[in-house]
């Protein structure tokens, strides 16, 4: 999709559709939008007097121009109440507009910055907003569908009056392109079925998004994960007949400063192992969608690559342990005891819990690259969808500053974090009679207690661990987001986050 950033007013664009907002309770619309109604003869304020346009967040109205105006339809979109006004309704509010205009069968359009100059919003923060919330919104996991609608939105021009802002706009626009570029990127890995993205599978596609982005890949075999001491990861991969592999993906934008290192649990299907999970349960997720196991790895690659296509300023790592988990004669069995990259011993009680073990070979391996913060990312859980849902990932670290620097990307993404405790009393419910640690706490703070065991092998380090084994899945259950830039499927949480963390790791402490 081409974007273009023009200056003028949007009431004289030739375009297919023009798009303009309102304010939910504004009578007599002022700005762009009142100069497209003046040049439609009012029509606008009618339909607002009859009450066919009220300003409700997410409305859509369209009509014809009858050639009042170059473009041929208006379309106005609802942006709510000014007062509950946030950069993620122009998001939503973007998303809503571009997805309407493609399921009409139209190929273009013009628009507004929705939000720019309202409060403290900046105009680069809103074009942003603009661009990330059409890109996110429109995109579809089309892959393996033989009758595609080819329904497409080929352009979209920016329309703004102020000449002054156009750098800053452009620089937005690129911004925004690689994020939703790279988070649908992320989306496409995790929606990918699992029969497509077998081990060397993930790391071919991987390969080649590097190679595009202009980063540095590195990916270890299973001869090489064993010469090295992966443990951890081999005992999981033994049950199937797929290798494993170790991505090591870096951009070096930061001379010689210390890597902002992310690792990203990547089991590229979680049946359970020996634990074999059920095909469906009630109260549990169909065994199916635990192709999305990788979602922490397709995160933690995607924010480095868009890293690379932003050349930002310093250096990132992306580490990313793949594997199957499978059950069969050569399986793990409750019981085993592996030995870590670091040299740790672990018991394995439940080779279901397969997520820590994979971190823990990954998070010893980063610890080797001297890394000035670690923030792991994985579907670890089932007990965090308990505790927050699906509108949070759990955070935890030992660290408060990194903590409030993820609290502040989150905050800037809406992609949110809620910290959860690290206190040493749950120690105890992974303490293990015959090896150094036991890879399950029980029932009982479930999520705490997979945080509890990864701390261990991310000791001496700044270190993080998200959760989001709620938050990198969407579907249309009522506990799931109803945002207009999240189509059911993979939600690509955390390529944003992380790429802001990076963007603003310099400039606030
Ligand atoms: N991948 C799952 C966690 C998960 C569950 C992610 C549901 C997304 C949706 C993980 O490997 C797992 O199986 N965790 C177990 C841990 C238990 C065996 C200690 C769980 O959450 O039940
Ligand atoms: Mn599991
Ligand atoms: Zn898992």
């Amino acid at each position: 999709m081409k974007i273009d950033v023009e200056i003028g007013d949007i009431a004289r664009w030739e375009d297919e559709v023009v798009v303009v907002n309102l304010f939910e309770g504004v009578g007599h619309p002022g700005g762009a939008t009142g100069a497209v109604d003046t040049a439609i003869g009012h029509q606008i304020s009618a339909m607002i007097a009859t009450g066919d346009i009220t300003g409700r967040f997410k409305e859509v109205a369209v009509f014809p121009s009858f050639d009042r105006i170059p473009g041929n339809r208006v379309m106005v979109v609802g942006l709510g109440k000014r007062e509950e006004f946030t950069l993620d309704r122009v998001r939503e509010v973007s998303a809503t507009a571009a997805i309407k205009i493609r399921d009409m069968g139209l190929r273009t359009f013009a628009t507004v910055i929705h939000g720019a100059g309202v409060g403290n919003l900046d105009l680069g923060d809103a074009t942003e907003a603009v661009v990330e919330g059409a890109l996110l919104g429109l995109y579809r996991y089309t892959e393996h569908k033989t009758d595609n609608d080819h329904k497409k939105i080929e352009s979209v021009t920016l329309v703004n009056l102020d000449k002054v802002a156009v750098g800053a706009m452009r620089d937005a626009v690129h911004r925004a392109s690689v994020n939703a570029t790279m988070t649908n990127f992320a989306r496409d890995l995790v929606n990918a079925p699992s029969n497509e993205k077998t081990p060397r599978m993930f790391a071919d596609r991987v390969r080649d998004a590097a190679k595009a982005a202009g980063a540095k890949l590195t990916v270890l075999d299973e001869k090489q994960l064993a010469a090295m001491g992966f443990g951890c990861l081999l005992g999981v991969a033994k049950g199937s007949v797929e290798p494993p592999r170790f991505l090591v993906l870096s951009h070096d934008g930061g001379g010689k400063s210390k890597p902002i290192v992310f690792v990203g649990k990547g089991i590229t299907f979680d049946s359970g192992g020996i634990a074999l999970k059920p095909l469906e349960a009630p109260g549990t997720d169909p065994m199916w969608v635990m192709r999305y196991d990788m979602g922490g790895a397709a995160a933690a690659l995607g924010a480095v690559l868009a890293a690379a296509r932003l050349k930002l300023r310093v250096n990132a790592v992306a580490l990313a342990p793949l594997t199957e988990n499978m059950p069969s004669g050569s399986a793990q069995k409750p019981g085993d005891i592996v030995r870590s990259f670091g040299g740790k011993t672990v018991e394995v009680l439940n080779p279901d819990a397969e997520g820590r073990l994979v971190l823990a070979d990954a998070l010893g391996y980063a610890k080797t690259l001297k890394p000035q913060a670690v923030v792991d990312l994985a579907t670890l859980t089932g007990a965090v969808k308990v505790a927050l849902g699906k509108h949070a990932a759990g955070m935890f670290s030992n660290d408060d500053a990194l903590a409030h620097r993820l609290e502040r990307a989150a905050e800037a993404t809406s992609e949110r974090v809620w910290r959860l405790p690290l206190w040493d009393e749950y120690n105890e419910q992974i303490q293990s009679d015959f090896a150094d640690i036991k890879n399950t706490g029980g029932r009982s703070a479930g999520s705490i207690t997979a945080a509890k065991f990864l701390e261990r092998f991310a000791e001496g380090m700044t270190w993080a661990h998200l959760d989001i084994a709620g938050t990198a899945w969407v579907e249309s259950a009522p506990d799931s987001p109803k945002k207009a830039y999240l189509p059911t499927g993979a939600s690509g949480y955390g390529v944003r986050l992380l790429v802001r963390l990076l963007q603003d790791w310099k400039t606030t402490g």
